[in-house]
């Protein structure tokens, strides 16, 4: 796989991608026929003062997209700020194609290309050869039911700095997205150096739960996590992990030692405590919960059962693990 600039001739090519990949038509606008491909090429992804797009090329032929959307100049004129963007056509997806084209690209967009490695994956040696724009800033957004951006833009150093309520309607439902940012001031920080961060505090590492059954319990705790903006951290045979955005995790495992069924009434853990950016966020989740797993405890006070100052949700899931969601209070 190759990073290379998008050209006309592309046209044919990225018609079918988009005809047959799945989640591309929020990518870009509706493509109907060779026309509208070429002129979306031309006026949107060939090469020119406020952009960079490239193509992720396999054999010759578009596989994908990484491009950044020059959006703010600094007060001397120079390009500060981008909007990035990323997709990639269904066969090619889950093998780290994007990840590695993204991270390239943010590299060589805020100059952090002195020590970046190479991907075995991909060939970047066109970036090699342009001047990097020196950006200070990269912004990008994704929904939050799709981890996949998500995981991508993490593995990329990119930061969550918000959620951003109901930022899209399609086909009549709302979605909440994730902003998210990366600085040139960051350096190159990918999950593990946030990880590194977040060992050098004090607080939480990790938190690990066992559980009975992985299978059972793993579906609710994906959702809220994902909810929540974490991103898939570790997976192995037995066990899987999702990191916060300040770099600790949450693992969940099950063990061959497990005596018993998780009682949260005895002694030892009783609930774990997440912060959740919003009030509305935390409506949200109350609305969907149900139907990932976890029931509501104490609805009839919700939002104040731990009391007038303090604005949170209690949710049990299928094997009595509690969380508590506290959000900001919107009386205070
Ligand atoms: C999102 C998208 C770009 C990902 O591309 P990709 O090439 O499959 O991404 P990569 O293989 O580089 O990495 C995917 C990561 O997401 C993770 N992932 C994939 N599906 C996931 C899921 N359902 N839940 C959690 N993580 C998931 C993978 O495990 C992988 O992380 P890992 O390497 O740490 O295991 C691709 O699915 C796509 O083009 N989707 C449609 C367009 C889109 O959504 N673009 C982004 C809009 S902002």
């Amino acid at each position: 796989m190759e990073l290379r600039y998008w050209a006309l001739t592309d046209a044919p090519h990225l018609l079918s991608v988009y005809r047959t990949s799945s989640g591309l038509e929020r990518q870009m606008p509706a493509l109907t026929n060779e026309q509208d491909t070429r002129n979306l090429i031309e006026t949107s992804y060939l090469p020119a003062d406020n952009r960079a797009i490239f193509c992720l090329c396999d054999e010759g032929r578009p596989a994908g997209l990484v491009g950044l959307n020059y959006t703010a100049r600094t007060d001397a004129g120079a390009w500060d700020r981008a909007w990035v963007y990323y997709w990639i056509a269904d066969p090619y997806r889950g093998q780290g194609y994007t990840k590695a084209a993204l991270t390239a690209v943010c590299n060589w967009a805020l100059d952090e290309t002195s020590s970046a490695p190479t991907s075995p994956v991909l060939d970047t040696g066109l970036l090699a050869s342009l001047p990097s724009p020196r950006l200070r800033r990269l912004e990008l957004g994704y929904r939050t039911n799709n981890p996949a951006s998500g995981a991508v833009a993490t593995a990329a150093g990119f930061q969550i700095e918000g959620i951003e309520r109901e930022k899209f309607l399609y086909a009549g439902q709302t979605y909440d997205a994730v902003l998210a940012a990366r600085l040139r001031k960051d350096g190159r920080a990918p999950a593990s150096l946030r990880h590194q961060e977040a060992v050098s505090r004090s607080g939480f590492h990790h938190v690990e739960l066992w559980t009975e059954s992985l299978a059972t319990t793993l579906p609710s705790w994906a959702w809220l996590t994902q909810q929540l903006g974490w991103t898939p951290y570790q997976k192995w045979p037995g066990g899987i992990s999702w990191q916060a955005p300040d770099g600790s995790y949450l693992v969940l495992e099950e063990s061959p030692d497990t005596t018993g069924p998780h009682n949260r009434t005895q002694a030892g853990l009783n609930h774990l405590a997440f912060t959740v950016p919003s009030a509305a966020l935390l409506d949200t989740l109350r609305s969907e919960a149900t139907n990932h797993g976890w029931s509501e405890l104490f609805a009839d006070q919700y939002p104040h059962a731990g009391g007038p100052d303090h604005c949170a949700l209690y949710l049990e899931n299928n094997q009595g693990f509690e969380v508590e969601l506290v959000a900001p209070n919107p009386r205070t």
